[in-house]
């Protein structure tokens, strides 16, 4: 494992240790993001750290780097992982205060870094598509930042691993919202459905590009509520995310999806995907 960071020195993962007493270990107070990094080169980088700003200002935490720092970290760590496909993890928590629940005054955040090789998804899950349930979407009405917090979604992502599956996609009041780690959309009467941008789910960069990939291919899509029925009803449901890229979902809560096998539309998105990486 290559050096990580921590509040501004590269160190060995086993000496990069945080007090007991940092708000993210005892209030989860803190937010992160996840950057691909292909070639080298980390894909979508900007809108990444355009979540990051806004994850970090919708929870009231100062940006503790300017952009042009945080673009030399991320170099620095791409540079000192031997492997060239990588995901670079960046945390920053509220600090270390004594234990009270409002903001401390004057903490300075801490800032925690690292980039670790990317597998790419198992190619049975390309090939054959992927299990996944569903069950109500328990968390709380912010999800659209990207907070340390994940309890909820580990809860979540548990369940579908001890049911055998992949990802556990969420419903809220009727609605698809997205799944524990990752978007969701699928594909109704020929038509490549998002669920819209809104606080109940991450706006997720892959969701992003696989959406302007649509646009520019004339593939037909909406972003709009997706209904539990339309989910159940769906020819094809794909499953988005940074470092599992398009997976299809073949089988939800023991059902075949459409005809049980990946679909075009998830296929063709996917191989246009793989383009962006080494354009
Ligand atoms: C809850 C949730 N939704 C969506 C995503 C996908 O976001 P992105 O495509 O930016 O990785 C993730 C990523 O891990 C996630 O945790």
């Amino acid at each position: 494992m290559s050096d990580v960071y921590l509040n501004g020195r590269f160190m060995p993962m086993e000496q990069a240790l945080v007090p007991v007493m940092d708000r993210g270990f005892i209030f989860g107070d803190g937010v992160y993001e996840v950057i691909p990094v292909y070639d080298r080169i980390p894909l979508a980088l900007e809108r990444h750290l355009d979540r990051l700003t806004n994850s970090l200002k919708g929870v009231r935490i100062p940006n503790p780097l300017t952009r042009t720092d945080w673009k030399m970290l991320i170099q620095q760590l791409i540079a000192r992982e031997p492997e060239a496909v990588q995901s670079v993890y960046l945390h920053v928590t509220r600090g270390v205060a004594a234990r009270d629940h409002a903001f401390p005054k004057d903490t300075v955040p801490t800032v925690f870094a690292m980039s670790k090789p990317m597998a790419p998804p198992p190619a049975e899950w390309l090939q054959q598509g992927v299990n996944a349930i569903t069950h109500d979407d328990f968390r709380w009405l912010k999800c659209h930042l990207k907070t340390t917090a994940l309890l909820a979604n580990v809860l979540l992502r548990q369940m579908a691993v001890e049911a055998g599956a992949v990802e556990c996609l969420l419903i809220r009041d009727g609605y698809l919202t997205e799944g524990a780690a990752s978007n969701v959309l699928v594909v109704v009467d020929g038509i490549l459905l998002a669920p819209p941008r809104n606080h109940l789910l991450l706006p997720g960069i892959t969701y992003d590009l696989v959406l302007e990939i649509a646009a520019k291919h004339n593939i037909p899509f909406e972003e709009r509520p997706v209904s539990e029925s339309e989910l159940r009803r769906a020819s094809e449901i794909m499953m988005t995310s940074s470092t599992r890229e398009i997976v299809p979902i073949t089988v939800l809560d023991g059902r075949a999806v459409g005809s049980g096998v990946p679909g075009p539309i998830g296929k063709k998105l996917l191989s246009l995907y793989q383009k962006l990486k080494h354009p």
